[in-house]
């Protein structure tokens, strides 16, 4: 894999051992976290409780038998309510065109300007599917399990659409980097 941007400035404390002394700070914990690099995702609902989207990087595949995947949700989030009421999701990952909706879907914005930025298909759960996303994951909550400010989603996936995209996204160091092919 091959990172198309030169930029690669660490965030936060650039080198060394946290904490000196004293418990490791959710700060710090995010700093490290900043060095993962991260596929990007827009995961939506639709159901009783209504419509939603919100952006996620924490995304992971879990198993091929059955094939589940989990999804990281705060439960302070403004989705959080719809989410938990309502049963089905998308996972819908974002290719490198598809930045801008990262930053819609990443708080603040209304929903229904989230959604009205981009085509959706109706899936067979309810759940909109991003059109052109490099792929995408129709998937039914099979358990939930709280973890800190987090809730932990563990979703059977029950159907995957492969987009026409080669060009992903990840989110690293804080910042937004498009996936260029390594060349041969
Ligand atoms: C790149 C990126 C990755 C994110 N990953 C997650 C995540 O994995 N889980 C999560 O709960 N929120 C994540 N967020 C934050 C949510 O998208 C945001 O809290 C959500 O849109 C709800 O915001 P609101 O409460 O203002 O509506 C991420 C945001 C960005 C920009």
């Amino acid at each position: 894999m091959r990172m198309t941007t030169s930029s690669f400035a660490p965030a936060g404390r650039l080198e060394g051992t946290t904490p000196p002394d004293g418990p490791l700070t959710r700060e710090a914990f995010r700093d490290a976290m900043a060095r993962l690099g991260a596929a990007v995702h827009v995961v939506t609902t639709d159901g009783p409780g209504g419509r939603a989207g919100f952006t996620a990087s924490a995304v992971c595949s879990v198993s091929d038998t059955p094939p589940t995947l989990l999804v990281c949700l705060n439960r302070a989030a403004s989705v959080y309510p719809v989410f938990e009421a309502n049963d089905t999701l998308v996972v819908n990952t974002l290719g490198a065109d598809q930045q801008p909706l990262s930053g819609l879907f990443g708080g603040r914005t209304p929903m229904d300007e989230r959604f009205a930025a981009a085509h959706w298909h109706a899936g067979p759960g309810g759940a909109p599917r991003l059109a052109d996303a490099a792929v995408a994951f129709e998937c039914r909550i099979a358990s939930r399990v709280a973890a800190g400010s987090h809730d932990v989603l563990f979703c059977d996936v029950l159907a995957v659409h492969l987009g026409p995209t080669a060009h992903g996204l990840v989110y690293f160091d804080r910042r937004y980097h498009p996936l260029l092919p390594a060349p041969h």
